[in-house]
């Protein structure tokens, strides 16, 4: 396992939207999270990144159980050296070519000499397809290259899990895909991942396990194929049932 939280708690001005999460996450896990708009989805991975502290809840991780109240900023920082986040909106500095944006938490969080980061940087770059675009400004690249980018920057420290929220939602339908493939090839390569998406056929067929959230709890979660084939719980089955027509209606031209 590499990570697990359990009982994970967040109010917003006074409204509970995490009711208590527990979830795990073993190496090399695919896990998709699945939900309707407004389940906490989000706010659970920015918690479980620290971008949101939690009110409550205990995070075990290498190996170190800990109530998420008591830890210091020195062990969050640790923590988050050891994670990765890939937002929505890509979140690139838009005055960094795309090498510099890859490169910035070498250099600047980890102090990685310039051209060690170069070579990491480039690497990293080549990983996601866009050796050939190191110098290029965000401006000068399409939405699926920027996005790219930031899988890029992510890879380039080495996380133990890249959490990624929404990546192809901000992305016209003709970009989604080259992003998809990116992180498919990652899931190939055992990466570590917990993904939050809409993108019903990349669920099905790149994640081993599915979560399903709504209105702050987890209702169903489980290995993909038995959650696409035997779901336990009625809310699971009208979800799916509701997205995969959406994605049907997509495909029409
Ligand atoms: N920073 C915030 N301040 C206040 N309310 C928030 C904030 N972030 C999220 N919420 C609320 O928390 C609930 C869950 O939101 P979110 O985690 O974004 O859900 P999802 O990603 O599943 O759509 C929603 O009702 C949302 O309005
Ligand atoms: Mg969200």
């Amino acid at each position: 396992m590499v990570l697990e939280v359990k009982n994970l708690t967040k109010s917003f001005h006074g409204q509970q939207v995490l009711k208590g999460i527990d979830l795990s996450v073993d190496a090399g896990d695919a896990t998709v999270i699945l939900g309707p708009s407004g389940a906490g989805k989000t706010t659970l991975l920015r918690c479980m990144n620290f971008l949101e502290t939690a009110d409550g809840g205990e995070i075990t991780f290498d190996g170190r159980t800990r109530p998420i109240q008591e830890m210091t900023k020195k062990e969050i920082r640790a923590y988050r050296m050891n994670t990765a986040f890939v937002f929505q909106g890509f979140n690139l500095f838009l005055n960094k070519n795309a090498l510099a944006n890859v490169t910035e938490g070498l250099t600047v969080v980890r102090k990685t000499d310039k051209a060690t980061a170069k070579r990491i940087g480039m690497e990293a770059l080549a990983r996601v397809g866009l050796a050939d675009h190191a110098d290029k400004y965000p401006h000068q690249l399409s939405g699926g290259q920027q996005q790219r980018v930031a899988i890029a920057r992510a890879l380039a420290t080495d996380p133990e899990i890249i959490f990624f929220d929404e990546p192809t939602s901000a992305l016209d339908p003709e970009l989604t895909g080259e992003v998809l493939s990116v992180m498919r090839s990652l899931a190939a390569d055992g990466m570590t991942m917990l993904i939050v998406t809409h993108e019903i056929e990349f669920a099905r067929t790149v994640s081993n396990r599915i979560v399903f959230m709504e209105d702050g709890r987890v209702v169903e979660a489980g290995e993909t194929k038995r959650i696409f084939t035997h779901p336990e719980k009625e809310r699971t089955t009208a979800f799916l049932k509701l997205q995969e027509t959406l994605s049907k209606e997509e495909e029409q031209p």
